[in-house]
């Protein structure tokens, strides 16, 4: 596992747009594993403003990780807005090559299945990952057991009440969502995970030093050959490494 620490998330960003950039540059079609939250968006920034200097973006499928269960995607806590804000509306993504769950169809069980088959369709070359402050990625929350396939998950009260910072009010805050499970993620041919803050420091710790367990959902990573934790100080500082 490789560890990069920088001063502010800003840098960070450019980092991983950087690495984002090499692995689009290397395929005709490249396939971006996406997430959304506050962790990711300093990346999806850098990756608006290379874009603007010339990176072609139009051959890149992106695939998230998951989205709420209710909320429509004209809601402005959808993850399907989050994406367009953040960076489908400022780049020549196309809109076929955008693909998130479904969290408002009719038969939801089907919606999963039908994702996973867009995954297989498309395997992922770079994995991107925010991870909670319960060790979750993507929605695959700490349980007696991590799900391999897509699946409707109940979130976890931290993950609600972590959540509620981008609501109004904690009740508005969706208790379902779809995510990937851990197959899809582990299948990535690489993985950027961004972490920042002191709040995420002690779960940093916990997923990189600890056993790999499923009440750590994030410590799975240590099985994968090729991941990188894209770190602050703060969020790096229960590492025993000297920065
Ligand atoms: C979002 C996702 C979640 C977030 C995690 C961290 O698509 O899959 O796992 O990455 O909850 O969220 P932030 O970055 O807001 O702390």
């Amino acid at each position: 596992m490789k560890i990069r620490v920088f001063d502010n998330r800003h840098d960070a960003g450019i980092y991983v747009a950087a690495v984002a950039e090499s692995v689009i540059e290397a395929k005709v079609q490249p396939v971006l594993g996406l997430a959304t939250g506050a962790s990711p968006i300093s990346f999806y920034d850098a990756l608006v403003n290379l874009h603007r200097c010339g990176l072609d973006l139009s051959n890149v499928v992106t695939i998230n990780l998951d989205e709420y269960i209710g909320l429509s995607i004209e809601h402005e806590q959808s993850y399907h807005c989050f994406m367009r804000q953040n960076l489908f509306d400022h780049t020549n993504l196309r809109s076929e090559n955008t693909y998130l769950p479904n969290g408002m169809a009719d038969d939801l069980a089907f919606a999963c299945e039908q994702y996973d088959e867009v995954i297989r369709r498309h395997p992922i070359d770079l994995q991107i990952l925010g991870i909670g402050v319960n060790g979750h990625i993507g929605f695959n929350e700490p349980d007696d057991l991590l799900l391999s396939k897509t699946h409707i998950v109940r979130l976890r009260q931290e993950t609600v009440e972590s959540n509620a910072r981008f609501f109004e009010h904690i009740d508005d805050v969706p208790k379902e969502a779809i995510t990937v499970g851990v197959q899809a993620i582990l299948q990535a041919d690489q993985i950027v995970l961004m972490a920042f803050g002191a709040q995420k420091a002690d779960i940093i710790a916990k997923a990189v030093l600890g056993s790999v367990r499923t009440d750590v959902p994030a410590s799975i990573l240590q099985l994968h050959r090729h991941v990188t934790l894209v770190l602050d100080r703060e969020s790096a500082s229960k590492l025993p490494m000297a920065f």
